[in-house]
Order: structure tokens, then sequence, then C-alpha cells
């Protein structure tokens, strides 16, 4: 049966025999899609009517899964590749996704597993030359560059792999659709179409999706609910290390990150990330304090800059890199007016060491601290970690896992420990180091630097 298509408004349903930019019925922008206006109904009557089970009653719960050796990525995944589950992976562009992919499909193919790398991005020679870079060898993993889904569905049953890769979903077009590869009609038949496929098969599947800085509408945003699991692959292109994040996973925890390193060979894993994100004679400048975030289930100790300086601005800066800009203009104006510093005619700069971006609150009291110590030019205690959040009256707050905080502390050699006396009294003596400070409020912090 030939395939009709029409140009819906998915703000208001209005169709049109072409696109447009402009819905003209309901005034929306970028809202009208192509999709297939006469598919089958067959395919829903296709599948066996199911019936409703006892919840006790449910059985084969235990999903066998598929070890990449790459730990980190196994982790996020909740364990492993699940059969016949989509994994789309985001990010922006040049952020090393294909990398990752290639290097997994690398692991999978020498476990003995048969992987299949459509690629509408690169060449093979590309991707051979890039393997090449990477020590890869492996008859397992074939290289496929091609975009049109019905050529890729047809080598899929040809070459019969036991895993797919998508590189990238934003390339790959359906003769059906008159539209661009990448617009949000292609995207959505596209990956139902390997949706569909990884179901029927029990063939999993990797989709390559990129990010645009300013999210783009025909990003993977559009897809993230046709699919089982959804990883952000992010960092900073400039900086080395790389997280891989799991925004969304129908099996398994979405708490896990992964965190690499992208060296000239390919990824490396990081097994010990807080080692990672610390620089070696932090102590000596002052300004430079550690606080603790968790990612996930993963604590991190992370080294945090901040310069004052004397401002020849009639608004003096306050610039913030890796942390949010508001909050800290917001924690400038508690030590301000809760702390009795005068910084309304300093610049006053922050900085996240290893380009790692903080999202948790529990970082203020090391921000505040570092503020502090570049504002007085005195260091604090040395080898000390600050935990807590700040609100606007300058108390400081609890914050969760205080005691996982701790422990990642002491492991990598901390003595001292400034933390909200809340967390202290709930720990109930249970500490893993000795000297741990309890704070209440940002100005008792005055008393500690010297
Ligand atoms: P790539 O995987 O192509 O990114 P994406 O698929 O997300 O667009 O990787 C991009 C960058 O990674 C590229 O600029 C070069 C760098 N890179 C390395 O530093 N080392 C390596 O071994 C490889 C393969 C890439
Ligand atoms: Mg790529």
């Amino acid at each position: 049966m030939k395939m009709k298509t029409a140009f819906v408004c998915q703000q208001c349903g209005q169709t049109y025999s072409k696109w447009m930019g402009r819905c003209q019925e309901c005034g929306e922008w970028n809202s009208v899609v192509e999709e297939i206006t006469n598919r089958s109904a067959k395919v829903g009557a296709a599948v066996e009517p199911q019936k409703a089970v006892a919840l006790d009653q449910v059985t084969g719960m235990d999903l066998p899964r598929i070890a990449s050796n790459l730990q980190e990525l196994d982790t996020v995944l909740g364990g492993g590749l699940v059969p016949g589950s989509v994994t789309l992976i985001g990010g922006e562009p040049g952020i090393g996704k294909s990398t990752l992919l290639l290097q997994a499909s690398a692991q999978y193919a020498l476990g003995g597993r048969k992987v299949l790398y459509a690629s509408g991005e690169e060449s093979s020679q590309q991707i051979a030359l890039r393997a090449q870079r990477m020590g890869i060898r492996t008859k397992n993993l074939w290289i496929l560059p091609e975009n049109r889904l019905e050529l890729i569905l047809a080598r899929v049953k040809e070459i019969k792999p036991e895993i797919l890769v998508i590189d990238s979903v934003q390339t790959v077009q359906t003769d059906i659709l008159e539209s661009q590869p990448g617009s949000v009609g292609q995207l959505r038949e596209c990956t139902g179409k390997l949706v569909e496929l990884a179901k029927t098969n029990g063939l999993p599947c990797f989709l390559v999706g990129h990010v645009t800085k300013e999210g783009n509408i025909a990003g993977p945003k559009v897809l993230e609910h046709l699919v089982d699991t959804v990883l952000y692959f992010e960092g900073m292109s400039s900086q080395i290390f790389r997280i891989l994040r799991s925004i969304k996973n129908r099996f398994g925890s979405t708490n896990e990150i992964g965190v690499f390193e992208m060296a000239a060979c390919g990824l490396k894993e990081v097994k010990n990330p807080s080692a990672f994100f610390l620089s070696e004679k932090r102590e000596l400048t002052p300004g430079s304090i550690v606080g603790s975030t968790v990612e996930g289930s993963r604590p991190l100790l992370v080294e945090i800059q901040a310069l004052v300086s004397r401002s020849y601005l009639t608004i003096p800066r306050r610039t913030a890199i890796g942390l949010d800009s508001n909050r800290l203009s917001l924690l400038v104006a508690v030590l301000e007016k809760r702390a009795g510093f005068t910084l309304f005619d300093q610049d006053v700069y922050a900085n996240v060491a290893g380009g790692l971006r903080l999202t948790e609150p529990a970082t203020d009291l090391a921000v505040i601290a570092a503020l502090i110590s570049s504002h007085t030019g005195k260091n604090a205690t040395p080898s000390s970690v600050f935990i807590g959040e700040v609100g606007l009256g300058g108390e400081v707050r609890n914050v969760p896992r205080v005691e996982l905080r701790l422990k990642e502390s002491a492991r990598m050699g901390f003595k001292t420990a400034f933390c909200p006396k809340r967390a202290i009294e709930e720990l109930n003596g249970d500490l893993p180091f000795d000297d741990i400070r309890p704070v209440e409020h940002v100005e008792q912090l005055k008393d500690w630097f010297r």
C-alpha cells in the first residue's frame, strides 16, 4: 500500500499539504510536522490481545544483561544492556558519542557478539581510521555507511547483528516522508521503526542523537518517550573529562553516572573521579576550597576557586563558571548582609576546577568559604572540606547524604570537615573522621581562616 503523508500542526491538529513555518490556524511557529495519514490498522491487530495478570503471578522479571566491559557504561545502563532495549545517547556535537559507541561496540564484539554500526555521518574509512587510532581490531564489528532507513533494515536482515548502533538518528531518513532528515517527522518515524525492530527481534539498539546548545526542538527531546533509556554524554569539549548520565531508564535507576576521560586513543574510564577533579597544590592559594557534591549515588569532591578583586566598573562583575550565576550573586549578597563583608566594590569570579558543572546547593558553603578566603587573603585549615547549603539569612542548612560525603572526604585524605550542625547531630557520633566542625551560620567561618 502506498503511504500517504500530510503535514499536521502538533499544537492544534490542522493539516496542510506542504510544510509551513507557522501554523495558519493557531499561529504557532515550527509546529507543523509531516506524518503518515493512512497507516494500516493491521499493525495494531497483528499483536496478540493481552490478558490482565495478577502482579504476584508475573514471571520472567530477571532481565538478562549484556556486559560491555566498559564498567562505567554498564553501571549507567543499570548493569548492562537489556536485549530488545533502545538506548538514546544524546550530547552536543564533538563531545565523543561516536567514540564511546565505537569503543562499546568493539567491547561487545570482542565478547563474541556481532555488532552492526550504521553511520550516516562518517565513511567506513573514517570510522576504520578512528578504530585504528583507538587500537580496535575485531571481525565481529560491521560498519555500514548508510542513512536510508529502509536500506539499514535490509542490511540488518542480511547480517543479523546482535547489537545495532545508529549514528546518528538525525541523519537517518525514510523514503516514505519527503521531509528533511532530522525534522521532527523523520525523527519520529525512523525511531518508531527502529524501536519496532528492536522489540520484535530482541535486538538491542543504540541511537546517537545530537543536541544543540539551544536545545533544538528536532533534537532528542522529542524522542525521549519513544525509547527505553536516555543517556546524556556531557562535559565541555575544551576539557578532557566526560560524564555519562542517565535521564531515563526503564531497566534501572537514573541515579548513576559514568566518568570518562578523553585521551588520544579513545575514552578512558575514570574510577576515582574525586582525585580527578582536585588539583594538586590546592592549599597554597587563598580562594581555593574543596566542596562535596553527589552525582547520582556517587560522591565527588570538587575544588571551587574564587577571585575577589577591587572593581573599577560601575557595576562590578559577578562571573560564575561551572555554577549558577544567580546562585553566586545570592551568596555574595548573603556574605555582604549577614557576615559584614564589603563586596559591592569588588569583582567576584567563581570557577569549578576541572570544568565540572555543579547543580546542588550543597556546595554553597564551599563557595562562601572560597569567597571569604580570596577576599581576606587567608587560607582555611589545611585539608578541610566544606559541606552545606546556605540560606538567605546566612544560616547553614542540612543537605542529603552527609555521611557519604564525609566518607569520600576521609578516603581522599581530608582531615577537617565543616558541616551543618543538624547533620552532625543526625549522624549521632558515627563520624568517619575526628575533626568535624558544626556550622550554623556563615559568620562562624570568619574565625577559621588565618
Ligand atoms: P566524536 O566521538 O566524533 O564526537 P561526537 O560523535 O559526539 O560528535 O569525538 C569528538 C572529539 O573527540 C574529536 O574532536 C576528537 C576527540 N577524540 C580524541 O580526543 N581522542 C580520540 O581517540 C578520538 C577518537 C576522538
Ligand atoms: Mg559522531
